[in-house]
C-alpha cells in the first residue's frame, strides 16, 4: 500500500513503536524458533513446509523465508499473519506496546471503506438476525429448532435469516446510509445484468462469522431444502479471507483450555458448543490451511481433530494432521461410530451424547495411532506379505517423525504387534529419514534457487537484462542499510537517477532521502512505501547479503559497475552521442581496467 490511504505517522512515534516492538518477541508469538548462529529459524507460517526455511535477522529486523520468498518487518509480518493494511498493523503493534496511536492517521481512502464493510456486515447481521424471529423466518426458526437448536444458542451464535426476497437486505442497507458500493464490497449483494443491486444470500439460515476482535467479517448461508449449493459463503472482501479465519474462534479462545476440537461444519460446532465443547471450530468451507494451523496453535497446546469419519472427511483429517504437527501442537484424532459428523452423534444419543462425545475425545488416539490404523486396514496381517507391507509402510511414517523417542515408543508397539525385534524396524525407520532428509534438502535448495532466481523477478523485471548490475545494485542497497554515514558518499558519486533497474532506484532513493536527513534506514523506516511483495523483495535482498561484511572499498566496486553501466547506455545511443560522451566513456573504460 502506499501513502495517501492516511496522513504520514510521526517520526517519533514510529521510532518509539519500533523500539517496543522487537521483531524476535513478537515472531515468536506465532512461530516456533530456533536459534542458528547469529539469526533465528522456524517453519514458515506463511506456507506449509516440514523443515524450516524462515529466517530471522535481529540485527536488521527483518524475516525472509527461502520457501515462498515472503519476507518483510516487524510490520509486514503482523499484516501477512493478521491479514491487516499497514495503518492497521501499526495499530496492532501500538496496542500490543501499550501505545496511544496519534489523532488523525487514519480518515480516508480503503481505511474508511474497511470501516464500512465492517459496519455493513454487523447491521446485516442484525437484520437476519431480527427476520428469524419475524413472522417471514417462522419456517428458518422451525428449522434451526427441529436440528436441536435452543433459542439461547441462536442468539448466541447470532443467527439469522435471509428473506427470500432479492432487495430485502440491500433495500435496509440502502436505508442506512451504506452505498451500493459499499453493500458490493462487502460481497452483500452483487449487480445483476441489468445493473440493479441485489443481495446475494436470500432465502437461506444465515450464520455470522465473526473475527477475534468481535467484527462480524463475512457469513455462511444454508439452504434448508436438498438443493445445491447448499451453503453460499461470503467470498474474500477487505475485510475477510477464508484461509486465515476459523470459525466461532473468537468464543473457543475463550474456552480456558489449551485445547481446541476442529469440526468440518458450522453445524457442528453449534452443536458442539451446545452440548458444552465451547472449544470447537472449523474452516470455512475449504480445506485446513498452514496460516490456520499456525493461529491454532497460538490457543492450544492440543487439537482434536474431529472431521466426518467419510471418505472426505479421512482425506481431510490426514492433511490437516501435517499442518497442525508442522504447527507444533499435539493432535487427537476422534473417529465417530457410524459415520456420523459430531452433529449427529451427540444427537443422536439424546441426553448422554454430550458425556458419549467425551469419552470418545478421551479414547480418541493420537494421529500417529490414528494413521498407523489406517494403514493397519489396508493390510492382510494373517499373511506374511500383508506383515511386510504393513511394517514398511508403518516405518515409511515413522521416519517422517521428528521426536525419536516417538519413533521409539511405536517401532516398539509394532514390534510386540507383528513379532519382528525392534531393532530391525528402528534400522528400517533411520535409513528411510536419513534418504527423506537428503530429498528434502535437495528440493529446498531448488525452491531457494528458484525463488532467488533474477528470471522469476516479478517485482524487478529489469534485472533479467542487468543481471551484474541489478546486483550491484542491491548489494550497495544491503550495505548502505546496515552503513548509514556512507550514504552521502554514494549519493555524492550515485545520485538516485543512475540506478539502473526501477525498483531498485526507488529502493535506494527511500534508504538514502532517509540517512541524509539523519535517520535509519532499517526496513521498518522505509516499508511504508511498497507493497507487501516489494517488501519481501527487499527482505529477501537484505537476507543474501546479511552475511557479507562489505567494506567500503568492495561498496565502491559496486557503485563503479553501476556508474560503467551508466557509460555503456549512452555508448549504445553512441549514433546521437556527442564526441564529449564518448570522449568520457572511453576514459572511465580505461580508469577501471587499471
Ligand atoms: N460447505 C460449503 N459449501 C458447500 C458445502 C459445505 O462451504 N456447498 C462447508 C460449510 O462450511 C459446511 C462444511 O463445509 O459447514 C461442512 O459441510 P457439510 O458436512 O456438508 O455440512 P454440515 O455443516 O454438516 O451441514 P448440515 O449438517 O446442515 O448438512
Ligand atoms: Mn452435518
Amino acid at each position: 500500500m502506499k501513502g495517501g490511504d492516511f496522513l504520514p505517522l510521526p517520526e517519533s512515534f514510529m521510532q518509539d513503536l519500533k523500539l517496543k516492538s522487537d521483531i524476535v518477541d513478537v515472531v515468536a508469538s506465532y512461530v516456533n524458533l530456533k536459534h542458528k548462529g547469529r539469526n533465528l529459524v522456524g517453519l514458515c507460517p506463511f506456507h506449509g513446509e516440514k523443515t524450516p526455511s524462515f529466517y530471522l535477522y535481529p540485527e536488521n529486523g527483518s524475516f525472509f523465508c527461502f520457501g515462498c520468498g515472503s519476507g518483510g518487518d516487524v510490520i509486514t509480518f503482523i499484516r501477512k499473519i493478521e491479514n491487516l493494511d499497514y495503518i492497521e498493523a501499526v495499530k496492532f503493534l501500538a496496542q500490543r506496546a501499550g501505545m496511544h496511536m496519534p489523532e488523525n492517521s487514519y480518515d480516508e481512502g480503503m481505511g474508511r471503506l474497511r470501516g464500512k464493510i465492517y459496519e455493513a456486515n454487523r447491521e446485516a447481521a442484525r437484520y437476519f438476525h431480527k427476520q428469524l424471529y419475524s413472522l417471514n423466518g417462522k419456517n428458518a426458526l422451525t428449522y434451526f429448532h427441529n436440528r436441536g437448536l435452543t433459542d439461547r444458542t441462536i442468539k448466541h451464535f447470532g443467527l439469522g435469516y435471509s428473506l427470500d426476497s432479492r432487495f430485502s437486505l440491500t433495500n435496509h442497507l440502502r436505508e442506512k446510509g451504506f452505498t451500493d458500493n459499499e453493500i458490493i464490497q462487502a460481497n452483500l449483494g452483487f449487480k445483476s445484468k441489468n445493473g440493479a443491486t441485489i443481495d446475494r444470500f436470500f432465502n437461506r439460515v444465515m450464520f455470522p462469522i465473526i473475527d477475534l476482535r468481535g467484527n462480524v467479517i463475512a457469513f455462511g448461508g444454508r439452504i434448508m431444502s436438498d438443493e445445491k449449493p447448499k451453503y453460499l459463503n461470503t467470498s474474500d472482501t477487505l475485510v475477510f479471507k477464508k484461509s486465515t479465519n476459523l470459525f466461532a474462534l473468537n468464543m473457543a479462545k475463550n474456552s480456558g483450555k489449551r485445547q481446541l476440537i476442529l469440526a468440518e461444519g458450522y453445524m457442528d460446532v453449534i452443536a458442539l458448543h451446545q452440548a458444552g465443547f465451547t472449544n470447537a471450530v472449523a474452516t470455512l468451507g475449504t480445506a485446513l490451511t498452514p496460516q490456520q494451523a499456525t493461529l491454532m496453535k497460538r490457543y492450544a497446546d492440543e487439537v482434536v481433530i474431529s472431521y466426518d469419519s467419510d471418505e472426505a472427511g479421512k482425506k481431510a483429517a490426514s492433511r490437516g494432521i501435517s499442518l497442525l504437527r508442522n504447527a507444533g501442537v499435539l493432535i487427537k484424532v476422534l473417529t465417530i461410530p457410524d459415520a456420523k459428523d459430531p452433529d449427529e452423534f451427540i444427537k443422536s444419543h439424546k441426553d448422554s451424547g454430550p458425556a458419549r462425545f467425551k469419552q470418545l475425545i478421551e479414547a480418541s488416539g493420537n494421529d500417529i495411532d490414528y494413521r498407523l490404523q489406517c494403514i493397519k486396514l489396508q493390510h492382510d496381517l494373517t499373511q506374511s506379505e500383508g506383515k511386510v507391507a504393513y511394517l514398511s509402510e508403518a516405518a515409511k511414517l515413522l521416519a517422517t517423525l521428528y521426536n525419536s523417542i516417538e519413533q521409539e515408543i511405536y517401532a516398539g508397539k509394532l514390534s510386540d504387534e507383528i513379532g519382528v525385534q525392534k531393532e530391525t524396524i528402528m534400522a528400517q525407520v533411520h535409513r528411510l529419514a536419513k534418504r527423506s532428509k537428503a530429498e528434502r534438502e535437495t528440493k529446498d535448495f531448488r525452491a531457494m534457487q528458484t525463488e532467488l532466481s533474477a528470471r522469476n523477478d516479478k517485482i524487478n523485471p529489469q534485472k533479467a537484462n542487468n543481471l551484474r548490475c541489478a546486483r550491484a545494485e542491491e548489494a550497495l542497497i544491503a550495505y548502505l542499510m546496515n552503513n548509514p554515514d556512507m550514504a552521502l558518499m554514494a549519493v555524492n558519486q550515485l545520485p538516485c537517477e543512475k540506478m539502473i533497474t526501477d525498483f531498485n532506484k526507488r529502493v535506494y532513493k527511500a534508504v538514502t532521502d532517509r540517512e541524509l536527513s539523519g535517520h535509519s534506514a532499517q526496513l521498518i523506516d522505509i516499508s511504508e512505501g511498497f507493497s507487501p511483495d516489494e517488501i519481501s523483495k527487499i527482505a529477501g535482498i537484505i537476507s543474501k547479503y546479511s552475511t557479507d561484511l562489505s567494506t567500503a572499498d568492495v561498496a565502491q566496486e559496486y557503485i563503479n559497475v553501476i556508474l560503467a553501466e551508466n557509460d555503456k547506455i549512452s555508448v549504445e545511443q553512441a549514433v546521437t552521442a556527442t564526441n564529449e560522451d564518448i570522449t568520457k566513456y572511453l576514459n572511465n573504460l580505461k580508469k577501471n581496467k587499471q
